[in-house]
C-alpha cells in the first residue's frame, strides 16, 4: 500500500541556516574549530552530561533532594524561579529569598534564611542572565557547610567568563551549558559534585523519580563509580560531545584567567560606551555585573521589541529582551567566549544608535 502521509515539502529542499552575530544571552556563536569536531564520526559511549542546563539543574535536585525536605532557593530573576519549581515539583518543602530583579543578597541574608529553614539544599545563580547579576559567592558555601545544607551554584551564564573557584569556595554542586561562554553548540551540560554533595547522594533512602537523572546509573555511565563494568544507560550525543571537548580545549588555550579579564575588560568598554549614549544600565552595583550578559534598562517611550526586531533585521544582530521577571524591564546583549571582543561591542553600540534613531519613540 502507497503511504498516505507524504514526506514533508521542507524535508526535500537543503538545510540553509543564515549566518547571525548571536549576540542574545545564548546560544553564541560556535566557532568552526569547535563545529568541525562535531563533524568526527559518531563512535560508541565517551563520558559527559546529556541535556542542557535546565537537566543539570533537575540532575542536581532530583539527586539530592527527598520528598518532604527543605530546600531554599535564592530568587533574584528566572534561575531561582525555576529551581524552586523543580523542587516543589518533588514534593519538597520550599523557601524562597527574593530579591528585586537586579539585586542580589548579603551573606547576613542568606545566614537569615538557612537559619530559619534549615535546608538540605540551597541554590543560588552565579551567573543570573535574566537580570545580568553576577551573585558574589565568598563565604556562602562555608554558612552552608556550618548549616549542613548542600550549596548548589547555576553557573551557565558565568564559567569561563567570570571568577569562579569550586572548591575555595564550598560549592557542593556546580553545572553550566555548552552554549554560552564555551561557543559549543547547546545539548550537553557539565556538572561536578563535591564530596559531601557525593555522599548526601548515595545515602540517600528513595530513588531519584527520574531514571534518566538518577546518579547512581549516570556515574557508572560516566565510569567514575569505581565499578569495573559498564552498564549500558542511555546513548548520549557524542558529536555533541566532541564539540563540547574542543571549546574546552579552545578555553584551556587561552587560560582561564586570561579568558575572566578579556570578559571584564570588554564588558566594561561596553557599558561604558552604553552609558555614554545615554542609556542606563540595570544592575546598579558596578561588581555585581554579568561580564557576559549585560542589561540594559529598556529605553523609555520606545518598545523593546521593536528594538530587537530593527537590530535583527537591519544588522543580522540578535539580541533579547528581558526573561522572567526582567520582560519588558531591560535589554539583554550576551558577549561569551569568541564573541567578548571591543570589534563587537562596538558592532552593537553602532546598531543601538541606529536603532534608537529609527525605531518609533512615543511622545511621553
Ligand atoms: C537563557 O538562558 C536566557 O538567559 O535567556
Amino acid at each position: 500500500p502507497s503511504l498516505s502521509v507524504l514526506p514533508p515539502k521542507c524535508l526535500q529542499k537543503p538545510l540553509l541556516v543564515p549566518h547571525r552575530h548571536m549576540f542574545g544571552p545564548g546560544p553564541s556563536n560556535v566557532p568552526s574549530r569547535i563545529l568541525e569536531a562535531g563533524a568526527n564520526p559518531v563512535i560508541g559511549h565517551i563520558i559527559h552530561f546529556t541535556g542542557t542546563g535546565h537537566t543539570a539543574m533537575e540532575c542536581a535536585i532530583f539527586n539530592t533532594v527527598e520528598s518532604g525536605d527543605s530546600v531554599l532557593t535564592a530568587v533574584n530573576g528566572i534561575w531561582g524561579e525555576r529551581a524552586a519549581e523543580m523542587a516543589e515539583r518533588i514534593g519538597a518543602r520550599v523557601n524562597t529569598i527574593v530579591a528585586p530583579p537586579g539585586g542580589f543578597f548579603t551573606n547576613a541574608e542568606i545566614e537569615q534564611a538557612l537559619s530559619k529553614y534549615r535546608p538540605v539544599l540551597f541554590f543560588l545563580a552565579h551567573g543570573e542572565s535574566s537580570t545580568g547579576v553576577l551573585h558574589p559567592l565568598d563565604g556562602i558555601g562555608q554558612l552552608c557547610q556550618r548549616y549542613n545544607c548542600l550549596f548548589l551554584v547555576d553557573a551557565v551564564a558565568s564559567i569561563g567568563g567570570a571568577p569562579l573557584h569550586m572548591d575555595q569556595q564550598g560549592i557542593d554542586i556546580l553545572y553550566t551549558g555548552s552554549q554560552k561562554v564555551l561557543n559549543a553548540p547547546p545539548g550537553t551540560a557539565p556538572i561536578s559534585f563535591s564530596e559531601r554533595a557525593c555522599q548526601k547522594i548515595f545515602s540517600r533512602k528513595s530513588k531519584p523519580v527520574s531514571f534518566f537523572l538518577d546518579l547512581n546509573w549516570l556515574a557508572n555511565y560516566w565510569g567514575c563509580d569505581g565499578k569495573p563494568s559498564r552498564v549500558y544507560h542511555h546513548t548520549g550525543p557524542v558529536t555533541a560531545f566532541f564539540s563540547l571537548r574542543e571549546s574546552l580545549a579552545v578555553l584551556v588555550e587561552e587560560g582561564l584567567e586570561n579568558s575572566w579579564e578579556r570578559h571584564q575588560k570588554v564588558a566594561e568598554y561596553f557599558h561604558t560606551g552604553l552609558e555614554s549614549m545615554g542609556l542606563k544600565l540595570f544592575v546598579k552595583e558596578k561588581k555585581a555585573r554579568l561580564p557576559t550578559v549585560t542589561t540594559i534598562v529598556a529605553p523609555h517611550g520606545y518598545d523593546w521589541k521593536e528594538i530587537t526586531s530593527y537590530i535583527m533585521k537591519t544588522h543580522n544582530i540578535e539580541i533579547s529582551g528581558g526573561l522572567g521577571p526582567s520582560v519588558g524591564l531591560v535589554l539583554r546583549v550576551g558577549l561569551m567566549g569568541c564573541n567578548s571582543s571591543k570589534a563587537n561591542v562596538d558592532m552593537v553600540l553602532g546598531a543601538l544608535k541606529d536603532a534608537l534613531k529609527h525605531c518609533h519613540k512615543s511622545k511621553v
